[in-house]
């Protein structure tokens, strides 16, 4: 499967999310780290202002070269109704060496389509496919359809 699955998680959600889809469509995942502590209290105050501001961070563990693939696959938590600094700072560095797209988010229940519809706006391109994951449901045997649709959507796709 020529994609390569790129995400950051704070609590792990994101990441479980992210291992299911590339599990299930044998490609390659990378963890992206934001070198702002983001743990405990002044790291959720920070978490939520940065990404309403709309800011960028430093970021590592984003190795390779997204213009090597058909297909980026991009998650993150949503923060205020945003995407999660992490994930802006590498989509604003990358969009440029995007071909196709494929979204997902975790979210508590507000503001992951919106989110995403930001992430489309900043690539200039439709993602194939998209997928909030509510983190009360990710067990449900209904995420677990949502999910293997998103896949298949990746799959015809590329
Ligand atoms: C600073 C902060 C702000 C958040 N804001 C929202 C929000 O606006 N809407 C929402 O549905 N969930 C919000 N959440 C909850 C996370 O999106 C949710 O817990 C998600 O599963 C976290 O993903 P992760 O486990 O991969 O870090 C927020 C969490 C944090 C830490």
């Amino acid at each position: 499967m020529n994609a390569l699955l790129v995400f950051y998680s704070r609590d792990g959600c994101t990441r479980a999310a992210a291992r299911e889809i590339s599990k299930e469509l044998g490609c390659r995942a990378e963890e992206i780290k934001d070198m702002k502590n983001r743990k405990g209290l002044l790291g959720f105050l920070s978490a939520g202002m940065d990404a309403s501001l709309k800011r960028l961070t430093e970021i590592k563990g984003a190795h390779r070269n997204p213009a090597r693939y058909c297909m980026i696959i991009i998650g993150t938590p949503i923060w205020n109704g945003h995407m999660s600094p992490a994930i802006r700072t590498y989509v604003s560095k990358n969009e440029h060496k995007f071909r196709k797209i494929a979204l997902f988010c975790a979210e508590f229940g507000l503001g992951g389509e919106k989110a995403l519809l930001e992430i489309e706006q900043i690539c200039g391109k439709k993602p194939v496919a998209i997928l909030v994951a509510k983190k009360s449901a990710m067990e449900s045997e209904e995420f677990k359809k949502d999910l293997f649709k998103f896949c298949n959507s990746v799959r015809n796709a590329v």
